[in-house]
């Protein structure tokens, strides 16, 4: 299998706080790769370096061969890097149509055919609806996002990244706050997205969920990676299971 992320050394420091030390680790074509690790472990900042948004102090980054460290966000998601967020943030006085057909428009103005392809807002609309279709909220299409529950927020909010016609789907906990059948729900689709093809890095607690849909696990903890590998072996490592103190990595083990 081939190399589609290639991370190495990232060091990121916010003053005095050591969010990232020397983390290096590659994620495949075609993966579903977990990041885990407790709060503050440094998972969103180690995310946020890859897509741009945090310049790390150190950091050699790689999409498919192309380093792409020293590149500003928004060509790093030219290049296919699209990410959740942790909170989600939609336009809230918009129809859910109209928050993935604005993501749909920016992403085609960022291709040379912008003049041509800007003004063709039916289409940016349809291909919306089609991805809301692909995340299982269709039918609301052109209900307004306020006062919509965050279930189906964050299904919006995995729409949007898919606007983006992304290489990498990149997740910061998708399914928290969700109920353990919506949650379940939520992962099935991220689970078909990636077997379409797309490779997906998510950042994610509902260690239940982590187990059932990895390839592999990614496990930082105060900065540092402390293990990789196959999910239940990961997940039966003493240190990796000590990372965690509380049960959730004993119940989701056992
Ligand atoms: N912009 C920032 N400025 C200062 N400190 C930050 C900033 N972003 C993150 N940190 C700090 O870096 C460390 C790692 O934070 P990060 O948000 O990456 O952790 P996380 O693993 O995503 O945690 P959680 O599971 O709670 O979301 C924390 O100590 C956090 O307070
Ligand atoms: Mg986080």
């Amino acid at each position: 299998m081939s190399v589609l992320l290639d991370v190495q050394n990232v060091t990121m420091h916010f003053g005095g706080v050591h969010a990232l030390t020397d983390v290096s680790f590659q994620v495949m074509n075609g993966e579903f790769l977990s990041l885990i690790g407790p709060n503050g472990a440094g998972k969103t900042t180690l995310l946020r370096a890859i897509t741009g948004v945090v310049s790390p102090q150190s950091a050699g980054i790689s999409l498919d061969g192309k380093a792409i460290e020293g590149l500003p966000t928004h060509k790093r998601a030219a290049l296919g890097l699209a990410m959740t967020n942790q909170i989600v943030c939609p336009f809230n006085s918009m129809t859910l149509r109209d928050n993935v057909a604005l993501a749909v428009g920016h992403k085609r103005i960022a291709t040379i055919f912008r003049a041509i392809t800007a003004m063709d807002r039916s289409t940016e609309r349809k291909i919306a609806g089609e991805l809301l279709e692909v995340v299982g909220i269709g039918e609301h299409a052109d209900q307004e996002v306020l006062g919509q529950p965050l279930g189906l927020l964050k299904r919006l909010e995995v729409a949007r990244a898919l606007a983006l016609e992304p290489r990498l789907l990149l997740l910061d906990e998708p399914l928290a706050g969700l109920n353990h059948v919506e949650a379940g729900r939520l992962a099935d689709v991220v689970v078909g997205i990636n077997r379409e093809g797309l490779t997906v890095v998510m950042i994610e607690h509902n260690l239940g969920e982590v187990l059932r849909v990895s390839d592999r696990l990614v496990v930082l903890d105060n900065g540092r990676k402390i293990a990789e590998g196959e999910p239940e072996s990961v997940m039966r490592m003493s240190h990796v299971r000590a990372a965690y103190v509380g049960k959730e990595a004993e119940n989701a083990a056992a």
